[in-house]
């Protein structure tokens, strides 16, 4: 099985997208992530793309922060973490990709814990919290949430970005911003993307391309991004009628 699929090659920015959906390129992070990173290969950024399910990546479970205390930077585990880390140390961008899970599938969590060994074990108070920084030699400088869920409102991602914002203010780096698509399954019908689902994903593929080119994604790309396909009470009306009758 192919772990990492390198999309582009010999470009200026390199980032790593990790794709936490268990439908991997069949799901509705990937019809998102999908144009997005499309986008940032046109704008010349090289894109890196892995599913968390094909990696088998334990959970942290050392519980005296080997990779800070005992053998700063090196986790004590011996898993696929092996592979996605000199990649996460080479990458310009980090991009999370998820779909609300309540609110993560446990792979993603996983991957997500074990970055500690990307963190100079130095703690600081900054803002009046306690943060710390990438090591020197971890390259990244943006972290990117990509995130699906099916239900209607966008508040519904907040436990998500804040995971991912978290991740990116203690690792001292920007929060390059939230990509969110509520009740992204509408997107398509039938298998096919309606005309909402273009405008979306068009949007997205522009998403790549201004993070690339302006170094951030514009507030009129992310609204139409995650705009309301249909009202709130048609959609809780589509979910309420797959109920089994008894
Ligand atoms: C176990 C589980 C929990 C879910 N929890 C939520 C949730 O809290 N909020 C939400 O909007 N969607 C929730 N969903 C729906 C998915 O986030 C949504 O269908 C998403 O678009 C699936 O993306 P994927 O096809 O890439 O896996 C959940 C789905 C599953 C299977």
């Amino acid at each position: 099985m192919k772990l990492v699929e390198t999309l582009k090659e010999d470009k200026m920015s390199r980032a790593v997208a990790i794709n936490g959906s268990p439908r991997r390129q069949h799901g509705d992070t990937a019809m998102l992530l999908a144009p997005l990173m499309q986008g940032m290969i046109d704008a010349g950024c090289d894109v890196e793309l892995s599913y968390a399910v094909d990696l088998k990546v334990k959970s942290c479970n050392c519980a005296n922060m080997y990779c800070w205390y005992k053998k700063p930077g090196n986790c004590c585990l011996k898993d696929d973490m092996n592979l996605l880390y000199p990649r996460l140390w080479d990458a310009d961008i980090l991009i999370l990709a998820t779909p609300v899970y309540i609110p993560l599938p446990g792979e993603m969590q996983n991957i997500i814990n074990r970055l500690c060994p990307l963190l100079e074990p130095l703690l600081e108070t900054r803002g009046g919290r306690t943060r710390a920084r990438f090591r020197k030699d971890v390259k990244i400088r943006k972290i990117l949430l990509v995130s699906t869920g099916g239900w209607w409102e966008k508040g519904n991602f907040e436990t998500v970005v804040t995971i991912a914002r978290e991740l990116a203010e203690d690792a001292s780096v920007e929060f390059a911003g939230a990509v969110i698509r509520p009740h992204a399954f509408l997107m398509k019908q039938k298998g096919k993307l309606t005309s909402e689902g273009e405008i979306v994903v068009e949007a997205t593929r522009r998403a790549g391309e201004e993070l690339v080119q302006n170094g951030a994604i514009s507030q009129e790309t992310l609204d139409t991004i995650s705009r309301p396909l249909i009202p709130e009470s048609e959609l809780r009306g589509v979910y309420n009628r797959l109920i089994p009758q008894q």
